[in-house]
């Protein structure tokens, strides 16, 4: 099955084909993916003024890209001829960017009689951790990705699934390709929220996640002892507003100036330190309780890669297998919609094609 697939929930305008194949029960051997186009425009720039994401210039800016995307992507029109559905995100997100991708794919839907999916932005980022991982070309100056292979993640089952982007911090059990369960998620800000918080506390651009980590190379992680909030709270939630406020207290109380370089760098490094213990430890709990083969870990925070390390660690000690998708694959992208749609089919659920900003797992 091909699939034409658009993303817009938040500031990449991102459209792909993908081929999909495979089912999910044996001799099937689980989905397989082949990326035939991967196109993300990224609106970092047009946003970083304003310290975070504008909705409105998030609309704007999907306005413009989308039909030039879709005419860079059509101009190799004997793979769009072979499209069997279009897939689009219907949420979560910013509402006024969800509808610009929920509207686009309707026209493409009529005028060139497909079928439309629709897709939860989520489960995008929890099938990440099926896409190739392997042959990947990257042209590095347009984020164009052209991947070829059919090689999918060996996720052994029951498997513990750690999803940290910048609106979502979710745990999940799943015990199959279709069959999964929440088992907990923040009760406050998302890790990566806190990320980009921070980040802006110490006079960061946006945002903030990456450039945390490259500061905290700098720094370091034991210098100050940030709270761990829920550490050992005894289930699978989340909280990192008292952490953002204790750096933002640290902030006030010992005065940044022009040389407080090292000072800044030993705040991003023991914040970081901070973010990932908790998401670590509780990963960790989880697949000892529930007996996991395997953890991933997926979403924009996924990409950071002292978290990649530590939990890969962690997993390589207690015996468990670990998966992260590739980097292009972690941060907002219309492949892992694709996928998504596919998996949808295949464990045979819909979303209603209207966007839909609260949409959860
Ligand atoms: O999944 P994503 O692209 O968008 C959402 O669905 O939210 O995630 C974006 C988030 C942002 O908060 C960004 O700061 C964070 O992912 N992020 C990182 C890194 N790269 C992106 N956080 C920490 N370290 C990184 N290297
Ligand atoms: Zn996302």
């Amino acid at each position: 099955m091909r699939i034409l697939a658009i993303e817009t929930s938040c500031d990449e305008t991102a459209l792909s084909l993908v081929e999909c194949s495979g089912g999910v029960n044996p001799p099937a051997g689980g989905p397989q993916f082949k990326v035939l186009q991967n196109l993300i425009s990224t609106q970092i720039a047009v946003h970083r003024p304003f310290g975070g994401v504008v909705p409105m210039l998030a609309k704007r800016e999907h306005i413009k890209n989308l039909p030039r995307l879709f005419r860079k992507l059509a101009a190799k029109s004997l793979q769009l001829k072979a499209v069997d559905a279009i897939a689009v995100t219907v949420g979560p997100g910013l509402e006024p960017a969800l509808w610009q991708g929920v509207e686009f794919a309707q026209m493409l839907a009529k005028k060139f009689h497909k079928p439309l999916i629709g897709v939860n932005h989520l489960e995008g980022h929890i099938y990440s951790t099926l896409l190739p991982r392997s042959s990947i070309k990257l042209t590095a100056r347009s984020l164009k990705l052209e991947a070829f292979g059919h090689s999918h993640a060996q996720i052994k089952f029951p498997a513990i699934g750690l999803l940290v982007s910048g609106g979502h911090t979710i745990l999940v059990r799943m015990d199959s390709f279709t069959k999964w369960k929440k088992l907990g998620e923040t009760r406050d800000d998302a890790a990566g929220e806190a990320f980009d918080k921070v980040g802006k506390m110490l006079g960061l651009p946006y945002p903030g996640g990456p450039e945390i980590q490259k500061l905290a190379i700098k720094g370091n992680p034991k210098a100050i002892n940030f709270p761990r909030p829920m550490l050992n709270s005894g289930d699978y939630d989340f909280s990192f507003s008292g952490l953002k406020t204790a750096v933002l207290y640290y902030l006030r109380d010992h005065k940044l100036t022009a040389r407080s370089l090292k000072l800044k760098a030993d705040v991003a490094a023991s914040f970081q330190q901070a973010v990932i213990d908790v998401l670590t430890k509780k990963a960790m709990r989880a697949a000892e309780q529930f007996g996991a083969k395997t953890i991933f870990l997926c979403g924009g925070v996924a990409a950071n890669k002292e978290l990649r390390h530590q939990l890969m660690g962690k997993c390589q000690r207690s015996n468990v297998n670990f998966i992260v998708p590739e980097f292009i694959f972690n941060t907002d992208n219309a492949v892992m919609i694709a996928a998504a749609a596919y998996l949808g089919k295949l464990r045979k659920k819909t979303y209603p094609i209207k966007a839909n900003p609260n949409l959860n797992l």
